[in-house]
C-alpha cells in the first residue's frame, strides 16, 4: 500500500511518500521545506507569512516528492493529511491541496492528527509490535508536553501535560532571554555543550508533586530575574555566561522531563517508553531517557525517533494515517469530511 503524507500544521511545508509493507515502511520520499529562516527574524513563526508560504510552495514540494519516489499520484492509495492541532491558516492550506488531490484523483483522504503524526515517527525507523504495548510516549513540542499511555493503535490516554509552557516553548523563550536566536532548543543545546549545567541553580517546577503534570512557566521566569540582576551588577551576559545558563536551564528542562516519564512508567507498568516531537531532538534529553533501559525496574524499551524525524514531516503523518486506514477504511469521496481543528486532541 502507498500512502502519500502532507503536513503544513505550522512552518514546514512538507510531503512523504511511503510503501506500507509487511517488514515495516519503506521511505520513497519525504521533502520537507522549512520556513526557519523566514520566521527567525520575527522570534516567532508570524502565521500569515506561514500560510503564504505554504501555499507557494505545497505543490513543489508535492511534485519533488513524487519524483524522487519514482511513483506516480495515479499509483498512491492513500492521502494522509495532517487535519490539526497547528495554525488554522497554515492546515487549511495543506488540507485543501490535499483534497483537491483526492478529489481529482479519486484517492481515499484521512485527515490526522499532528501529535499522533509526532508519535507515530517512532515507527519510521524500526519495527515495533504489540508487544511493545502498554507505551508510554513523552510528546515534546513547541506547542505541546504531554505524557500520553498508548495502549494499541489509536488508543490514547493523557496521563499529564504542562500547566502552561510547552517544554519547547521554554527553551525558546529562554534562548530569547539570554540574546540568543530562534528556534531556541537547537541553539540552547548547542551553547549547553560548552556550559556547566550546575553554574545555576533553577527551580525544577513540580518535580515533587504526586501528579505527571509539568509547569515551564516559572523557570522561564527564574532565567529572567537571574539575567536581570546579573545586568544590574554590571555582569556583561558573556558567551560564556550564556553557556552557563543554557546548560543550567537545559539540565532543570530535562530532568523534570525524564523524573516525570519515571514516576508515570512505573506508576502504569509499560513496557516501553516512546519519545516524540521537536525536543526529542535534544541530545541530553535523547541520552537520559535511552538510560531508563537499563535503570529502571521492568526494563523498559526505550525508543527514540530517528534525528530526521524529531521536528516536522510528513512521512509521520503518512504512518499515523496507515494506522487510521486500518482502523477506518475511508471512500474515494472521504475529502467531503476533512475540515482543519487547530486544537483536535487524540484523547477519547
Ligand atoms: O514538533 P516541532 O517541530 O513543532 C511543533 O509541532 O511545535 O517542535 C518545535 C520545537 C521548538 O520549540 C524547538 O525549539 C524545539 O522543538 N527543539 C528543540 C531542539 N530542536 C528543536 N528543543 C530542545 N533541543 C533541541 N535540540
Ligand atoms: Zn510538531
Amino acid at each position: 500500500m502507498k500512502i502519500l503524507g502532507i503536513e503544513t500544521s505550522c512552518d514546514e511545508t512538507s510531503v512523504a511518500v511511503l510503501e506500507a509493507k509487511k517488514s515495516g515502511f519503506d521511505i520513497l520520499a519525504n521533502v520537507v521545506s522549512s520556513q526557519m529562516k523566514l520566521h527567525a527574524k520575527y522570534g516567532g513563526v508570524v502565521p500569515h507569512l506561514a500560510s503564504r508560504e505554504h501555499a507557494k510552495n505545497i505543490d513543489h514540494v508535492m511534485n519533488l516528492a513524487l519524483k524522487e519516489s519514482g511513483l506516480k499520484i495515479t499509483d498512491i492509495d492513500l492521502v494522509a493529511v495532517t487535519a490539526g492541532p497547528g495554525l488554522v491558516s497554515s492546515l487549511i492550506i495543506g488540507a485543501t491541496y490535499a483534497k483537491a488531490l483526492s478529489w481529482k484523483h479519486e484517492i481515499p483522504i484521512l485527515g490526522v492528527n499532528h501529535m499522533e503524526g509526532h508519535i507515530y515517527s517512532n515507527w519510521l525507523s524500526r519495527k515495533i509490535s504489540k508487544n511493545n504495548f502498554p507505551a508510554l510516549c513523552l510528546v515534546v513540542s513547541g506547542g505541546h508536553t504531554q505524557l500520553v499511555l498508548m495502549k494499541g493503535h489509536g488508543k490514547y490516554k493523557l496521563v499529564g501535560e504542562t500547566l502552561d509552557d510547552a517544554a519547547g516553548e521554554a527553551f525558546d523563550k529562554i534562548a530569547r532571554i539570554i540574546g540568543l536566536g530562534y528556534p531556541g532548543g537547537p541553539i540552547i543545546s548547542r551553547y549547553a555543550e560548552n556550559g556547566d549545567p550546575a553554574a545555576f541553580n533553577f527551580p525544577r517546577p513540580m518535580l515533587n508533586h504526586k501528579n505527571f503534570n509539568f509547569s515551564f512557566s516559572g523557570l522561564k521566569t527564574s532565567v529572567l530575574y537571574k539575567v536581570r540582576e546579573l545586568k544590574r551588577d554590571g555582569i556583561y551576559l558573556t558567551k560564556k555566561i550564556r553557556s552557563d545558563i543554557a546548560a543550567s536551564a537545559q539540565q532543570a528542562i530535562i530532568d523534570v522531563l525524564v523524573e516525570k516519564t519515571v514516576k508515570a512508567a512505573v506508576r502504569h507498568n509499560v513496557k516501553t517508553i516512546m519519545l516524540s516531537g521537536g525536543v526529542s531532538a535534544n541530545r541530553l534529553l535523547r541520552n537520559s531517557l535511552k538510560k531508563l533501559e537499563k535503570t529502571l525496574p521492568k526494563k523498559p524499551n526505550v525508543i527514540i525517533p530517528d534525528m530526521q524525524f524529531t521536528t516536522d514531516n510528513a512521512a509521520m503523518i503518512a504512518v499515523a494515517g496507515y494506522y487510521n486506514f486500518l482502523g477506518k477504511k475511508p471512500r474515494t469521496d472521504s475529502w467531503k469530511g476533512i475540515a482543519s481543528d487547530a486544537n483536535w486532541e487524540i484523547f477519547s
